[in-house]
């Protein structure tokens, strides 16, 4: 079986729900529940005996301790985090608290553990750390895209937390031999993402008839790639990514935020159109991200020409099937839209203004 952290989060509940349709592998899912966590998220799952939930945090390290001991993972999938850039602008101690020093409590329980297997169940096991393209920093419009080797180069204080712990991470392979993975992953979307990233939050937004938040000049680069294929992915990596190695994972598709916003606009326009106007109107460029990164764009040669994985998704299907699954699904869209999320939009987008 194997130890899912953060599997209530957006990519953890896609890979805890795709893993058990899959490959029919019980899941022990720890994850603390906070603001981006949600339950609704593994509804389909409830009464299977192949999915454990417990809430708990991945620093609690006798709970985790006791988790190792009972269940005996062959594998722990490491997803918690405080993820969204904008928040740790606000606030960076949790990102310090949660992703450097839980992912060292993380990492001591998991060395301990594995120090203590033998055999078959010592040589299998493995810690998947699941990373970000963001700590290469950010690349020039005509700049090659970031490879395995590129250096880190972290701008905010989301990317430098998970720079460090994907530093201990690597520590804990090359001292002691704990045998680690990581993947680097470039934007992700689809079912299941908080309505405070790109994607949801301008779907959201329109539906409202609200300002579309466009920072800055709009013409920041990101590569996209659908929530399932990264799942695939991690799932290729875990089965047969060489130890202690990093992996790239992309979608090979760059796309400029505000034509991002604009295939948005598109779509919802065909799906439900406004009584008066398009949605295209609602665009309105606000005050930019301190310390915007430009750039992103990821190499995947490695995981492609060694372990074959690809895309199945292309952005203008995954991009539908997403607008139609927010349509489709109205109320945990209410759900998560709750007063501490009405308190988020505030204090983010009142003190931007008009750009
Ligand atoms: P998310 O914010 O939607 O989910 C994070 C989950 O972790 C939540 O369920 C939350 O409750 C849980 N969590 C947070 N702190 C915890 C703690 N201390 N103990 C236990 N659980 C805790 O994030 P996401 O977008 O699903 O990202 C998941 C992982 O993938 C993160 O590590 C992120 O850095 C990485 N990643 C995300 C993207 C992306 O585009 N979203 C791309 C590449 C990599
Ligand atoms: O690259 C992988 C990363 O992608 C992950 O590691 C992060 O966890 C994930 O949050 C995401 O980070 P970004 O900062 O790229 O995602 P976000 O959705 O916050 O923003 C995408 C782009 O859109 C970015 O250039 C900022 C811009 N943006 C975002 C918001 C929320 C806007 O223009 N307006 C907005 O209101």
């Amino acid at each position: 079986m194997l130890l899912v952290t953060g599997g209530a989060g957006f990519i953890g509940a896609n890979f805890v729900l795709s893993a058990i349709a899959q490959t029919g592998e019980p899941v022990v899912n720890l994850d603390k529940l906070g603001y981006a966590g949600n339950l609704r998220n593994l509804e389909s799952l409830r009464g299977d005996a192949r999915h454990l939930f417990v809430r708990g945090d991945i620093g609690d390290r006798p709970l985790v301790r006791s988790l190792l001991a009972r269940h005996r993972p062959r594998a722990i999938v490491h997803f918690a985090a405080e993820s969204h850039v904008d928040r740790s602008i606000h606030g960076p101690a949790e990102f310090i608290q949660t992703n450097v020093v839980g992912t060292f409590s993380l990492l001591e329980e998991a060395r301990a553990h594995w120090s203590a297997l033998a055999g078959a169940e010592r040589a299998g096991f493995r810690f998947l750390q699941v990373s970000t393209d963001e700590v290469y920093g950010s690349l020039g419009a005509h700049e090659a895209a970031f490879t395995e080797s590129t250096p880190y180069a972290p701008n905010s204080p989301y990317s430098a937390s998970k720079a460090g712990s994907d530093h201990l991470v690597r520590a804990y392979h090359h001292t002691y031999g704990l045998p680690t993975l990581t993947t680097h992953c470039s934007n992700n979307y689809g079912p299941y993402q908080f309505p405070e990233k790109l994607l949801p939050l301008m779907i959201e937004r329109a539906l409202a008839g609200e300002p579309l938040p466009v920072y800055g000049d709009g013409r920041n680069v990101r590569d996209w790639l659908y929530v399932l294929d990264h799942c695939t992915a991690i799932r290729e990596v875990l089965a047969r990514g060489r130890v202690g190695e990093t992996y790239n994972v992309g979608g090979n598709c760059e796309m400029r935020n505000i034509d991002v916003v604009k295939l948005v606009c598109a779509l919802l326009d065909e799906a439900r159109p406004r009584p008066s106007g398009r949605y295209e109107e609602l665009i309105a460029f606000v005050a930019d991200r301190p310390g915007h990164d430009r750039r992103y764009a990821v190499d995947t040669a490695k995981i492609r020409g060694e372990l074959g994985w690809q895309p199945a998704e292309s952005f203008e299907t995954g991009l539908r099937k997403t607008v139609h699954w927010y349509l489709e699904h109205r109320d945990w869209v209410s759900e998560v839209t709750s007063g501490a999320y009405r308190n988020w939009v505030e204090a983010n987008y009142a003190v931007r203004g008009a750009a």
